[in-house]
């Protein structure tokens, strides 16, 4: 099939792409937007429009109004579980099979990358599908859906929270080492989606190139950079990843059109 977006891609990045031997890509909430779930930093439509993070994503938040706190997140894990991933989840599929090592470090709650195939995936920021306690993070499968909101703890009683980093909380500890082992080890890292204004996910790509590999940032804000060592593309990802896999390997299997977004 012919490249439908030749003009897209630098041929110099594709050229690293099918060179790689580990590839490591930071993602974060511009990947899924094309699936339908806002950004955070979006002005007209991002979740922080509406909401200031501060009221709700912080313990603080939690401890002064919890029911506000949960019912705010069964709004949006509600939201993430009607939503499919979209051809930027499924082009980092089609490199995690075509690359010798690869890991996907996920700023994203939202689970659209396991949906979409990937396996290799380390989240960052938690998982808005998993609940843990309050006070001592017992993690909590179920819970009664009926009652006081939140619910208790089983083990503990301690009020139930979304399994998630919260503003002024550390990142698990165990994903950042095997982010920074993987950085270390890497040749090519990708940044999609990302405004990189949170750290210490936003160091990442730097860390990269400082430790000599190729990096790319696309979103839809960078000025576009065709050179090597820092390379930056402008636009969707859920076009621009299939094209960059497109032109890395041209008998992949199309899969900006497989099915819905
Ligand atoms: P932001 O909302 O800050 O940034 C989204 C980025 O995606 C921007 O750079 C957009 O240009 C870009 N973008 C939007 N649509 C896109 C598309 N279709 N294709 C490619 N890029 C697109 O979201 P994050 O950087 O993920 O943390 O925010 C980082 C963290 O801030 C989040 O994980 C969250 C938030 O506070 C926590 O909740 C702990």
């Amino acid at each position: 099939m012919a490249d439908p977006t030749p003009d897209l891609i630098p041929p110099s990045l594709a050229e690293r792409l099918r060179a790689a031997h580990a590839v490591v890509v930071l993602t974060g909430a511009g990947i899924s937007a094309e699936s339908g779930i806002p950004t955070f930093r979006n002005p007209q439509n991002g979740l922080w429009a509406n909401y200031r993070p501060e009221e709700l994503a912080t313990p603080q938040a939690f401890r002064a109004n919890p029911r506000l706190v949960w019912d705010w997140y069964a709004w949006r894990r509600a939201a993430v579980a009607t939503v499919l991933p979209n051809a930027g989840h499924r082009a980092l599929v089609e490199i995690e099979a075509r690359v010798p090592q690869f890991t996907l470090l996920t700023q994203n709650v939202d689970g659209l990358h396991q949906a979409a195939g990937s396996r290799r995936v380390i989240e960052l920021h938690g998982n808005i599908r998993r609940v843990k306690c309050f006070d001592h993070g017992h993690p909590v499968e179920s819970w009664p859906s009926t009652g006081a909101l939140p619910p208790p703890c089983p083990i503990c009683g301690s009020l139930l929270r979304p399994d998630v980093v919260w503003f002024g909380e550390q990142l698990p500890a165990a994903a950042l080492e095997q982010a920074a082992d993987a950085i270390r080890h890497c040749d090519l890292f990708l940044t999609i989606g990302t405004s990189l204004r949170v750290e210490p996910a936003a160091s990442l790509p730097y860390a990269a190139l400082e430790h000599g590999a190729t990096v790319l940032i696309l979103n839809q804000e960078v000025a576009p950079s065709t050179e090597p060592p820092l390379y930056g593309m402008n636009g969707p990802a859920g076009t621009l990843l299939p094209a960059l896999v497109h032109a890395a390997w041209p008998d992949a299997p199309a899969v900006g059109d497989a099915h819905g977004a």
